[in-house]
């Protein structure tokens, strides 16, 4: 909590967040339309009825939390298994955080193999050995102090949806990598033409026993009641997902693909995935109950956010083009992100570079945005949910259009 007080830079109570319904999140003062939807975590929106009754109905059948194989994370698993294609076996772990420094354990047991390649601009959580971003020569850059110096001699930086530089540097080290790790697409630039460069990842690595890993921590369940590989039809061996399978809940989940379910079985000494709170009865009790009701629903659910999403991006990049702004917003389903040049950019190095210049003005868009009691996270990515109306929507996309006019028309004087 304290960090997340310091990422925000909220110093005082009045910016605090005292409580959530639907679309709306509250501080003491404001009620603002909630675009975070906990880091997108929540699919349905705050507080959905749902999840509050399956609440109440694990504490009237008096099963307290188990940190023990328990049944609910068992109907979990099957249930989850539903949605997530090719998955043979399912490990739950705390956090998302979690999910992926165990995959890349398992990962390392199952091939013996030293090297990670990370695909760059992803974000795959406080994990010591991803930690890095680049710059555009590929160069590791520390996103926290106090990693082991050694993390980053055991990395490959490939740059995301770059085949000719990919492709060179994979097969430089095929020898030497364990697996490939990728958020296939990434929440902070969801931009959805990168089918051809996945397919590559997943017939490269295949060939040169490298094992490939999608984090779908965002995307998982978000697409379509699905995922990634799902829609692009692509079988990673390890999969990682959590949030809104915990329904904003903390939760983190590995998939793993029949292959290396089997290879695993064979590893001695076994792989430890173990936790005291790892598949917790109450977690995987709720999040059954809201995945039942994401199912069932499914269509009118992803109909919905799709529609909104789409909506809102459409507006808003047809007044950009027509008042010569250079803003676009790029989507991916119900996940937004406003990019601040209308120049295509394809990775998230490129999204960087061009956006630094204009640091002044983006703060002050965002204070705008804020002040009309709409709130964006600090990664700038804007999730919808269920409980989003069309009237939310069209107010957000009334305020961005004045906010950008006021602040991005070029050659007026900003006050
Ligand atoms: C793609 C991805 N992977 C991993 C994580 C880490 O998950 P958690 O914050 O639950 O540890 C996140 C969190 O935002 C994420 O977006």
């Amino acid at each position: 909590m304290s960090n997340l007080l310091l990422n925000e830079g909220y110093l005082d109570n009045t910016d605090l967040f005292y409580g959530a319904q639907d679309e709306k999140i509250f501080t003491k003062n404001k009620r603002y339309i909630d675009l975070s939807m906990c880091a997108g975590s929540i699919l349905l929106g705050h507080n959905h009825k749902v999840f509050k009754k399956s609440i109440a109905k694990f504490i009237s059948k008096k099963i307290s939390n188990i940190a023990a194989p328990n049944i609910n994370a068992k109907i979990f698993a099957k249930n989850i298994k539903k949605v997530v294609t090719n998955s043979e076996k399912i490990i739950f772990c705390n956090s998302g955080t979690e999910a992926v420094i165990k995959s890349l354990r398992l990962a390392r047991a199952v091939n013996n193999k030293k090297k990670i390649a990370l695909v760059t601009g992803g974000w795959h959580g406080s994990v010591d050995q991803l930690l890095y971003k680049t710059n555009k020569n590929l160069k590791p850059i520390n996103l926290s102090s106090g990693l082991p110096k050694e993390t980053y001699k055991n990395l490959i930086l490939i740059p995301y949806n770059d085949f000719k530089k990919s492709e060179a540097l994979l097969k430089k080290n095929k020898n030497k990598i364990s697996c490939l790790i990728i958020e296939p697409i990434q929440a902070c630039l969801p931009y959805e033409n990168v089918a051809k460069y996945l397919k590559f990842l997943e017939i490269f690595c295949k060939k040169n026993n490298i094992i490939l890993i999608f984090d779908e921590m965002i995307t998982g369940l978000r697409t379509n009641c699905s995922s990634v590989q799902n829609y692009l039809k692509i079988k990673p061996d390890i999969s990682t997902f959590g949030k809104c399978f915990g329904a904003g809940l903390p939760i983190g989940i590995i998939s793993i693909s029949k292959s290396i379910s089997t290879k695993l079985q064979k590893i001695n000494p076994k792989v430890f995935f173990g936790g005291t709170f790892s598949g917790n009865s109450i977690i995987t009790f709720v999040g059954n109950e809201v995945l039942n009701y994401i199912i069932k629903n499914k269509k009118k659910i992803f109909k919905k956010l799709n529609t909104n999403s789409k909506y809102l991006q459409t507006e808003l990049n047809k007044f950009f083009i027509s008042n010569n702004l250079d803003l676009k917003i790029y989507r991916f389903q119900s996940i937004l992100r406003l990019v601040y040049t209308k120049d295509l950019v394809k990775d998230r190095v490129s999204r960087d570079f061009l956006e630094q210049k204009k640091n002044k003005l983006i703060s002050k868009f965002k204070d705008y945005i804020k002040n009309k009691n709409i709130y964006i996270p600090s990664s700038g990515i804007m999730f919808q949910s269920y409980s989003h109306e069309k009237k939310d929507i069209d107010y957000i996309i009334k305020e961005f259009k004045k906010g950008s006019l006021k602040i991005f028309t070029k050659n007026k004087k900003i006050n």
